[in-house]
């Protein structure tokens, strides 16, 4: 789930979000005119935005839609932005169009080639960096595995490598603990230091352990919710006046 844009002048905030466990599915529920009971924000540290030059803004699956604001920001300021952008298939592409509007060039790859460039974001950038374009800043969300992988692929080239991570979060504000991550050999709360941390220093194999903490938990409560919702589908149905 991520802030995928915001509209000042109309006061919309747009948020992406994949149904992956119990809260997403929950939350795909909702219909126009719904409310949640509270949105809690701005937490965390803000994406530092400068003048770097060239930069590239890789975004995997959902983590299209986080680096949508950002290159959105970088290209305000007056860097060159080109967005990569990737997702398993062409079905699970997002935010194309608002993407292409929002940076100088954009790239597109699928897994499984069914759309641009057959393979993944991370080669798409490694080709450019072999091709010795010059790249000042790289920004880049995306599962933790494509983030491990850019991290290696950009690292020979010391190019400044940012990368926003989202390891499990409570409380979002400093005090549980659960989102820490190592960074650089230190500890570090994501919700406060982060969630942007700087791709060569992560440790992403504590990263992967931690994010699985609770897969069995989280497929319980999975499990509980669609039975539940089947329930009131049937209970519904039976009402109904035939
Ligand atoms: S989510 Fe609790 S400390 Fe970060």
């Amino acid at each position: 789930m991520s802030i995928a844009d915001l509209d000042k002048k109309n006061g919309i905030l747009a948020i992406v979000f994949q149904e992956v466990g119990k809260s997403t599915a929950k939350l795909g529920t909702l219909v126009e005119g719904d409310s949640l009971a509270d949105v809690v924000g701005p937490l965390g540290t803000p994406t530092h935005i400068e003048k770097y030059g060239n930069c590239v803004c890789v975004g995997g699956g959902i983590g299209i839609a986080p680096i949508h604001p950002v290159a959105k920001a970088l290209k305000e300021v007056g860097n060159q932005v080109t967005s990569i952008i990737g997702a398993r298939n062409k079905e699970l592409l997002i935010m194309e169009d608002e993407s292409r509007a929002a940076c100088d060039n954009l790239i597109i790859s699928t897994d499984d080639g069914s759309y641009g460039f057959h393979g993944f974001v991370t080669q798409v950038l490694a080709g450019i960096l072999e091709k010795g374009e010059k790249v000042d800043f790289i920004f880049s969300v995306g599962p933790v595995l494509m983030m491990r992988a850019l991290a290696r692929v950009t690292l020979p080239y010391k190019v400044r490598t940012i990368i926003s991570l989202n390891p499990i979060m409570v409380d979002g504000t400093g005090m549980c603990g659960a989102c820490r991550v190592t960074v650089g050999n230190q500890t570090k709360f994501a919700c406060v230091d982060g969630p942007d941390f700087d791709a060569h220093l992560v440790d992403f194999e504590e990263l992967l352990k931690r994010q699985r903490m609770y897969l069995k938990e989280e497929k319980v409560a999975m499990d509980n919710f669609i039975s539940r919702m089947d329930q009131s589908a049937h209970h519904h149905q039976s009402h109904k006046p035939s």
